[in-house]
């Protein structure tokens, strides 16, 4: 059964949060990216050694917090002590590495949708997306469910089993040969793509497949631009406010896209 997102999906979804203007993957981030007008955003969801959901895109904690060495060694207490947010600028000094039911709790309270992308850390895929899916269970009560997207065929498919009335996204970097076959096999709601790596003609057969395709990372506003002029339904980006921009004098002059 594929399960369509079941509302618009904004044209314009903040990256990590708004990756650019605040520590990537933080509560601070997300509220960025609702101040720049952001009404979905994207996080990237890991496990800690003791199975803690935490938002964090790399495997490693060296480019992102003030600790090091591989997320998956270290212990939620330990996780919870280090800063995730001096790395990116003085003002962001103490920002905690938040956990997933901290971020879900923040969104809800903002009303916005998110997008969650299951990341495993390398072998954990199965059990980061059962984890993802109790504090979902636990957490969630906002009538718009979360889309849970993965790069992760394993996590996807463990999603589809455990949860199959949740949408899920498939995500895509260099496009495999059968990557067609893999989204029908996990039910694919949508399709998160990189253009840059997909090219024109896979870009129109994944438009082609009728699911909405979501485009990262686009922080350039004349690119957004194109790919929602080829029916792209949303662009993930580090900047909402820079990109927002664009939509709304593309809006006011009838662009194409959803609302
Ligand atoms: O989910 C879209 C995008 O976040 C995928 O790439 O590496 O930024 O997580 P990445
Ligand atoms: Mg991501």
């Amino acid at each position: 059964m594929t399960v369509a997102f079941p509302a618009a999906i904004p044209a314009v979804i903040g990256h990590r949060g708004a990756a650019a203007v605040a520590p990537e993957n933080t509560l601070v981030s997300i509220r960025a990216a609702v101040r720049a007008g952001a009404t979905m955003i994207e996080v990237d969801a890991k496990l800690s050694r003791d199975g803690i959901v935490i938002l964090m895109h790399d495997d490693r904690l060296d480019r992102t917090t003030s600790g090091s060495g591989p997320v998956r060694s270290m212990a939620y207490a330990a996780l919870a002590r280090l800063d995730a947010g001096g790395w990116f600028g003085a003002d962001f000094v103490g920002e905690p590495i938040p956990t997933l039911a901290d971020a879900l709790a923040l969104v809800q309270d903002l009303g916005i949708g998110i997008n969650i992308e299951v990341k495993p850390c390398p072998g954990r895929d199965a059990e980061t997306a059962e984890a993802v899916l109790e504090v979902i269970a636990d957490r969630w009560r906002w009538p718009v469910p979360p889309l849970l997207s993965s790069f992760s065929v394993e996590a996807l498919m463990v999603l589809q089993r455990l949860a199959p009335a949740l949408p899920r996204g498939l995500a895509i970097d260099v496009p495999p040969a059968d990557w067609s076959d893999i989204a029908a096999r996990v039910e694919a709601a949508t399709l998160t793509v990189n253009p840059d790596a997909a090219g024109d003609a896979t870009m129109a057969d994944f438009l082609a497949t009728g699911r909405p395709v979501l485009a990262y990372t686009i922080n350039d506003p004349a690119q957004a631009a194109m790919l929602w002029g080829k029916g792209v339904a949303a662009v993930f980006t580090d900047d909402p406010g820079r990109i927002a921009g664009v939509r709304a004098s593309a809006s006011a002059v009838g662009g194409p896209g959803n609302p």
